[in-house]
């Protein structure tokens, strides 16, 4: 099975779950790191998104928000999308949901002001090709994702407790290599400069920044002219 294969089946399996998960996984701190998030990119005004990787659509509704166009989240896990469109029937927010898939993504050069993915990248089979697609796509980039926090005895510790309290929530999601997936595929992500790097060679944008999140368990990336 490629890696593509088990990141979509994962996430078909654990999507009614994804939400409850997350909060109790993150202690609600993953609401504060996508809210700090979707700051800085409505910060910068705007006009249109692409939220890629959405999941059951949490950053696409909160852009729309403080977006006046076009919001489309899209992933390639049909059961998340399903998630997203039944919330996108009681949301005040008109947010348009489709199923598609990071490395070919269905849309013309530069169609978005922005486009947005959050603990999704990390996921994609051909980083390079993922990366390069949602330069393609948008005039402006920003992501979200796990790393390794800077100093290495807050990054063992972290590790260690994440590596006895994370397998718990795979024997409730009854998909246990979900979660041993989430600690392996963070662990050795690569962040910060290393991140901004492989960046930088798939995309062509006048500036890129990378901002830690907590000590540096999650990077803000971003790239724009
Ligand atoms: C950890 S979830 C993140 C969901 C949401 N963005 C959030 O922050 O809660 C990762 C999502 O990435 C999606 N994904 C992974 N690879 C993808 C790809 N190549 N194309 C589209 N979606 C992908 C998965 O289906 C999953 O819904």
């Amino acid at each position: 099975m490629s890696k593509a294969d088990f990141v979509r089946v994962m996430f078909n399996d654990i999507s009614h779950k994804y939400d409850l998960l997350n909060d109790v996984l993150s202690v609600g701190t993953h609401r504060l790191w996508k809210r700090s998030f979707v700051k800085r990119i409505l910060a910068q005004r705007p006009g249109t998104a692409l939220d890629c990787a959405t999941g059951t659509g949490d950053i696409a509704f909160q852009l729309k928000a403080g977006i006046p166009g076009e919001v489309v989240g899209i992933d390639f896990s049909e059961k998340m999308i399903d998630h997203a469109l039944e919330r996108a029937k009681t949301a005040s927010q008109k947010v348009s949901f489709r199923v598609a898939d990071i490395m070919n993504l269905p849309f013309p050069d530069k169609a978005f002001d922005v486009s947005s993915i959050s603990f999704g990248i990390r996921n994609v089979e051909n980083l390079d090709k993922g990366l390069s697609e949602l330069g393609r796509v948008s005039k402006a980039v920003y992501i979200l994702e796990f790393g390794q926090p800077k100093s290495k005895l807050f990054s063992r510790l972290y590790f260690s407790l994440l590596r006895l309290y994370v397998p718990l929530f795979g024997l409730i999601s009854k998909r246990g290599d979900a979660y041993e997936y989430l600690i392996a595929s963070s662990e050795k992500f690569p962040s910060d400069q290393k991140f901004l790097e492989i960046f930088r060679r798939n995309t062509n944008f006048k500036t890129y920044g990378s901002i830690p999140v907590f000590g540096g368990i999650a990077y803000i990336y971003f790239a724009k002219d």
